[in-house]
């Protein structure tokens, strides 16, 4: 048995009337990734020629997210799923050519949940059996809605739409699922034969397998798995979906070694790493390109963006955007960590903290209620409560150094670009304008002045008054 080629067709021109949005449906994002980015990554799993995907309603946003090397054609009017087979036919023969015994893979661009595996084994199936057209069915209990498959015996006849089901063959609970495997030219002549349905003229693929089995060609099927093949139509499918992609995800990751005190709770997408020994509690996002290290805590409620959160690190009710947190470093709560924020081994970002574009040294600690912006903390460096680096001036950012074992006093307001430097102190309440010298202590204040015996005066003018 020699090996076909294989070029996998992917329907997502539709609009998919039923999400009831102007977004089109295969764009519509679960568990991080849009429907047909799901599909996409199946599909790269298996050894093919090439991919061809059916793009038309919001075209230009389809082909955006497509992997390279996969390519599209273009079904302007969408006429059913026939005439979109057709239109990539006609497209893989212009651009590859198609031989013969090469087989063509037909799925749909709103099934996330397809796994690679169930492809292969259609493939495998289609080969061994030395098929012209096979077919991926499924038993529903409510099979409303889909195709049935009509057999007559064992031998498959038809598949019939739920629109013109008689009322015996709508008891039929094995329906398609819009997976198929084709020799190419046998599904070619077909589609050439089927006839337009309805007032829009729409060509149905399944009317390809009983023209084939008219002709004596070989249809058969292979069962596969009711929630794997599950399409997504509408906004609560769509969350069905979601939440089984998140199981797979978190499953993926707890047999990795990484604890989850709640699964359903957790929120990590695709292009997330977890290291094995990394802790999540309830309520966490991680989003992009979020790498969390061995016995790292996160969360309670944490959402992490494009963030790396370093080993044995602490962060809980935090938001994390293009962060890089170290070893050991502590985040929150109630911290804001922004693009370019950097907290070095044993730092922290403590309570109603915002940090950006700042590097924040080796132990060093911004404990409570401040802005740290544009600014470089040395090693060893404490920032009293309340401390604002002032960076900006109204037109131009400025930067705040501020060297090591540097102790910044409550509420100092830095004035950039100002420099602190190493082992120097600032009084409370200070707003620091001028450089600070190593070891000085800078103190920008008035002087407290005292007037005894305020109370009792104003206290017998009040009475007076009153008299
Ligand atoms: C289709 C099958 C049905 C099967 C069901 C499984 C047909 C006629 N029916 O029905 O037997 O049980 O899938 O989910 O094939 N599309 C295009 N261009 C078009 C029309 C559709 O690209 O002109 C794409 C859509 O974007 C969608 C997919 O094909 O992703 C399926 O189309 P849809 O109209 O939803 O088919 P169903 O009615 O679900
Ligand atoms: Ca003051």
């Amino acid at each position: 048995m020699t090996v076909p080629r294989v070029h996998a067709v992917v329907l997502a021109a539709g609009k998919g009337t039923r999400m009831k949005s102007e977004l089109a449906k295969v764009l519509h994002e679960a568990a991080g990734m849009p429907l047909v980015g799901w599909v996409m990554a199946a599909l790269t799993k298996l050894d093919l020629a090439d991919v061809c995907v059916v793009v038309g309603y919001q075209a230009d946003e389809v082909r955006a997210l497509l992997p390279e090397g996969v390519t599209t054609a273009l079904q302007s009017d969408q006429h059913g799923t026939g005439h979109a087979t057709q239109v990539a036919l006609e497209s893989l023969e212009l651009s590859e050519g198609l031989g013969e015994g090469d087989v063509i893979l037909v799925v749909l661009g709103d099934m996330p949940l397809l796994l690679p595996e169930t492809l292969e084994a259609v493939i495998a199936r289609h080969t061994e059996a030395a098929a012209h057209a096979t077919i991926l069915t499924t038993e529903l209990g409510d099979p409303t809605g889909y195709g049935r498959i009509v057999r007559d015996g064992a031998r498959v006849t038809a598949i019939v739409e739920d629109r013109d089901a008689n009322d015996e063959q709508r008891s039929i609970c094995e329906v398609n699922t819009s997976i198929y495997a084709f020799d190419a030219a046998a599904l070619r002549e077909a589609l050439e034969r089927v006839v337009r349905h309805n007032a829009q003229g729409e060509m149905y693929l399944t009317d390809v397998v009983a023209i084939m089995v008219e002709d004596g060609k070989d249809v058969v099927t292979l069962s596969g798995d009711a929630v794997e093949v599950m399409g997504v139509n509408s906004h609560d499918q769509l969350a069905e979906a979601a939440g089984e992609l998140r199981r797979r995800i978190n499953r993926r990751w707890m047999r990795d070694g990484v604890w989850m005190a709640d699964p359903d709770r957790t929120y990590i997408e695709p292009s997330v790493t977890l290291a094995p020994g990394a802790r999540i509690h309830p309520d966490v996002h991680l989003v992009g390109a979020t790498v969390v290290d061995a016995g790292a805590e996160v969360g309670p409620s944490v959402y992490a963006e494009d963030s790396a959160i370093g080993p044995d690190s602490k962060v809980w009710y935090a938001v994390l955007r293009g962060a890089s947190i170290g070893p050991g470093a502590q985040v929150g709560p109630y911290a804001s960590l922004r693009p370019g924020a950097e907290l070095l081994d044993e730092s922290k970002a403590g309570t109603f903290v915002e940090v950006k574009a700042s590097t924040i040294g080796h132990g060093s600690k911004v404990p409570h209620l401040s802005y740290i912006g544009d600014a470089t903390i040395g090693e060893g460096s404490n920032i009293g409560a309340g401390t604002i680096t002032v960076n900006y001036d109204g037109f131009a950012k400025h930067r705040t150094k501020i060297g090591a074992r540097v102790k910044i006093g409550s509420d100092t307001m830095l004035v950039a670009p100002v420099e602190v430097g190493d082992d120097a102190y600032t009084g409370a309440g200070s707003v620091i304008t001028e450089d600070v010298a190593p070891g000085a202590l800078a103190v920008e204040r008035s002087p407290q002045i005292e007037i005894t015996g305020y109370a009792a005066r104003r206290e017998q003018r009040a009475r007076e008054e009153r008299d």
